[in-house]
């Protein structure tokens, strides 16, 4: 069982205390995968197996607690033991090399460092309504990011890698040929603008994120040959929003702020998008019940409290009334193959 998995056990079932066991260390999975990734042991097996004595040495690192740590990993089918201390990796362990398509090495160090210790502040959050980010690191999450440039570089591959399943959804459920210019507001890297240019030729766009963010997408349009369709805007989304939009698409956005900080963009935007402009939400959506199909969206709500200062995710109920007040109308729900769903919406 996962961290992330649920059971309901009899009152008196004689299971309970193994299975609660299991969740409460949950972290030590997490955490043995993180120390792996932190290491970069992923990257010194591409070429194959190699015995722990060598790798030690190549790390630099306590050849004993490597073995011990790399023997945990491949009882959990991370790296194989092929013969006595001698390992290779899985298609789980692939996922951790630096160069692997979308890896997931970039993740694995912000939720074993950022993230980990965001989560050791969350019962304060909860006494006390302490944002456990702003506890651990002294700041809000993206002023820290605008003053930890590596951290921030990190969080934005984590960010790509993350929603490639999300954005290949997201496009097999919308059409975004009926546009002539989309505004991509926080697009961050430029992952869905990349993928929305590729399909559809006739959109120009406009991706606009903070400087730092900005910058990096800037490049990565001019790598991808889209420098010429996409114009990167830098600035702030609680002043002002590029205008000239037809379509303006807010995608994992508003559920890392409050009703307040979400209403503020939401109206930004509404003072430039004209009346017959869309408005594209792309969130994942708050199910009514707790049951364990929702754990996923209830979990990832609780890591919205802990790592951004008033960030929620939200039921559509929720949602509908956030854009009602900005002077929205939900228009439209669209759900997709990955769970992610666009909620487009007009001016009321
Ligand atoms: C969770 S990321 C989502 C990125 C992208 N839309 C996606 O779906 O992958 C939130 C984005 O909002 C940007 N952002 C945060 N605060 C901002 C601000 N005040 N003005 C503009 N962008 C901001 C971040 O830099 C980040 O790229």
């Amino acid at each position: 069982m996962t961290g992330t998995a649920t059971a309901s056990v009899a009152k008196d079932n004689i299971q309970a205390p193994g299975v609660l066991m299991q969740m409460l260390t949950g972290f030590w999975v997490s955490q043995s995968i993180c120390a792996a990734a932190k290491l970069g042991i992923a990257d010194q097996l591409k070429e194959g197996a190699r015995p722990v004595s060598e790798l030690a040495k190549a790390l630099n690192a306590h050849e004993e607690n490597l073995y011990r740590l790399m023997r945990a990993l491949a009882s959990l089918g991370i790296f194989r033991e092929t013969e006595n201390r001698v390992f290779e990796l899985t298609p789980l362990a692939e996922l951790l090399r630096s160069d692997a398509p979308n890896s997931m090495r970039p993740m694995a160090l912000m939720l074993g460092a950022e993230n980990y210790t965001a989560w050791g502040q969350v019962a304060r959050a909860v006494q006390f309504g302490e944002s456990p980010f702003e506890s651990a690191y002294g700041m809000p999450v993206y002023e820290y990011f605008g003053t930890h440039p590596e951290s921030a570089e990190n969080f934005n591959q984590a960010m790509t890698a993350l929603v490639t399943n999300d954005n290949a959804a997201i496009l097999k459920s919308y059409d975004f040929d009926r546009f002539s210019s989309i505004v991509d507001v926080g697009g961050g890297h430029g992952t869905l603008l990349t993928a929305i240019l590729k399909r559809y030729a006739k959109p120009s766009a406009v991706l606009f994120d903070l400087p730092q963010v900005a910058e990096s997408a800037a490049t990565h349009f001019k790598e991808v040959g889209l420098g010429q369709r996409c114009d990167v805007q830098s600035g702030d989304f609680f002043g002002a929003v590029p205008s000239g939009g037809d379509a303006y698409i807010l995608s994992r956005v508003l559920h890392g702020f409050s009703d307040e900080h979400s209403g503020t963009i939401l109206k930004n935007i509404h003072a430039v998008i004209p009346s017959s402009g869309k408005l594209l939400l792309m969130e994942f959506i708050l199910e009514p019940g707790n049951d364990p199909s929702t754990a996923r969206t209830k979990l990832m709500d609780v890591n919205m409290m802990v790592f951004a200062p008033g960030g929620r995710d939200r039921t559509l109920e929720e949602y509908t009334q956030l854009l009602r007040n900005a002077g929205f109308e939900l228009s439209n729900v669209i759900p997709t193959t990955s769970g992610i769903v666009i909620l487009e919406a007009v001016k009321l």
